[in-house]
């Protein structure tokens, strides 16, 4: 069995997993260290290596999700992290931090790709849209499967404010929404969300889908929505199916 390290930097920590790529699932434990205070680059590399440390057993390459569009490796964006990642080598990075192959690529479409391979979309056709809520939304778009990458619906105008800045998790922390206020917001996303794209299946992914019973119920739409079912490993199995798939291609 080859083990290959998955990697997830979030809001409030950076996790860490043994992912075995053929049985799609974490063997062990998840490790977590805190992210650094504005996630910096350098202060990022450090917390990558301390993590890679602890897992000698996994084979030679890392894959990471990382909030930000990631083309080939570099970051463009950064909404909820240090600017200084942007134009940044992601993957050089991580591979100095590593000292082996790393691979880089989004967190949601770490997450989404996951989802659909061994989760709540697995063998799902048509349209289905992912998002994850947490610090930010992050979203991943599959057509019969296939990813369309980087698409940052997180960002899209709804009502006239970006979505993410009225509907993620941490704006429902900082603005002390209850379940029902926070719902009627997602609400108003996935309603532009279906209006523009047209899914036929919303997968509801984040920190928050831990805690589904208590607001799934209130969330609407044409399209039929599900939660994530890989809770916390999403981004961490996807990251590793994503660096097993570029280190065979
Ligand atoms: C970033 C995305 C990311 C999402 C979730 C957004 O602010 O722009 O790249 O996927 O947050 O972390």
């Amino acid at each position: 069995m080859s083990l290959i390290l998955g990697l997830d930097l979030g809001g409030s920590s950076i996790k860490a997993g043994a992912v075995d790529v053929k049985a799609g699932c974490v063997v062990g434990e998840l490790q977590a260290v805190p992210t650094p205070p504005g996630a910096t680059p350098p202060a990022t590399q450090e917390a990558l290596a301390s993590l890679v440390e602890r897992f000698p057993q996994c084979a030679g390459y890392v894959g990471l999700a990382f909030p930000s569009v990631i083309k080939s490796g570099v970051a463009y964006s950064a909404a909820n992290i240090d600017k200084a990642w942007i134009g940044l080598d992601a993957s050089r990075l991580l591979t100095t931090a590593a000292r082996r192959p790393g691979f880089v690529v989004n967190d949601a479409d770490a997450a989404g790709v996951a989802e659909m391979r061994i989760g709540a979309g697995r063998a799902t056709r048509g349209v289905v849209m992912m998002l994850t809520f947490g610090t930010g939304i992050g979203s991943a778009l599959f057509v019969d499967g296939r990813l369309w990458p980087n698409s940052e619906l997180g960002h899209l105008e709804i009502d006239g404010r970006e979505a993410e800045q009225f509907a993620s998790a941490r704006v429902r922390t900082s603005e002390n929404l209850d379940w029902p206020a926070w719902c009627v917001r997602v609400n108003r996303v996935l309603a532009g969300y279906h209006a523009l794209f047209w899914p036929d299946l919303f997968i509801i992914g984040g920190g928050v889908s831990e805690r589904w019973e208590e607001f799934g119920g209130a969330l609407h739409s044409p399209a039929r929505i599900v939660p994530a079912v890989l809770r916390q490993t999403a981004g961490v199995v996807g990251a590793a199916f994503y660096a097993a798939e570029q280190m065979s291609s």
